[in-house]
């Protein structure tokens, strides 16, 4: 198939299914090749508008799980009751609404700042939210605990996955089928994150055994 009868295809079948956009399909691809969702988790969903990535997670996280969504942009009503969409800056997931008391078991970050067009520059903003979504982990993501995140590649990729292999056990590039083949766009899988450094500050009070609190408006 052509480039764009395969873009037509992955947009052709998210509206048949019912998913906000065609990048639901990547996650759902990452995750049957990599297993990275599990029923129960907490998700932490970093840059989620409009919102496709969310229902995969309310899917495979099922009822016993969440997903928490944060967005720069306001992301329409109608998500599953399992998962929820935040307006604010990923760096402050607290400020966008998430409880300080969450501790999560997946961090997912498909964001993307706005592209310029120049392969370079779009490259190393895209690094500049993996390296925002990697300085989260230690406040928000549980040791033992999976980071997924969409980069271009560049020039500063190997130094990404050098960086990422500090903090994880095992982290390793996964492209799937619905990204475009002549785009750039990768995932970084990371398993196993070794917790925080020493001398981060401690989190917020732990969740004793029941569910998180839940935020208004869920
Ligand atoms: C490719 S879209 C995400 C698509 C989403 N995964 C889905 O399946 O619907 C990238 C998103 O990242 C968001 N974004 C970029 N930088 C961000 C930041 N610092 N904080 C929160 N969201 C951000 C953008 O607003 C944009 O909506």
């Amino acid at each position: 198939m052509a480039e764009r009868e395969i873009h037509d295809h992955w947009s052709r079948e998210a509206k048949r299914k019912g998913y906000r956009s065609r990048a639901a399909f990547k996650l759902m691809q990452i995750d049957d090749r990599r297993g990275i969702l599990k029923k129960g988790d907490q998700v932490l969903d970093l840059g989620c508008a409009p919102g496709s990535w969310l229902q995969v997670v309310s899917q495979r996280v099922g009822a016993s799980g969440r997903g928490w969504g944060i967005d720069l942009k306001v992301v329409a009503s109608g998500l599953p009751d399992n998962v929820i969409a935040m307006e604010g800056n990923a760096e402050d997931p607290e400020g966008a609404g998430v409880p300080a008391s969450m501790l999560f078991d997946v961090v997912l970050s498909d964001m993307m700042p706005s592209t310029t067009g120049s392969r370079d520059t779009d490259h190393f903003r895209s690094i500049s939210v993996c390296e925002l979504a990697m300085d989260i982990c230690p406040r928000w993501l549980r040791p033992g605990g999976t980071l997924v995140m969409k980069v271009l590649e560049g020039a500063a990729m190997q130094q990404l996955l050098a960086d990422a292999r500090k903090q994880f056990e095992k982290v390793k590039p996964f492209k799937p089928d619905a990204s475009r083949k002549e785009s750039t766009e990768i995932f970084v899988i990371a398993h196993g994150y070794r917790g925080p450094p020493v001398d981060t500050p401690p989190a917020g009070p732990p969740t004793a055994g029941g569910p998180p609190p839940v935020p208004e408006g869920w």
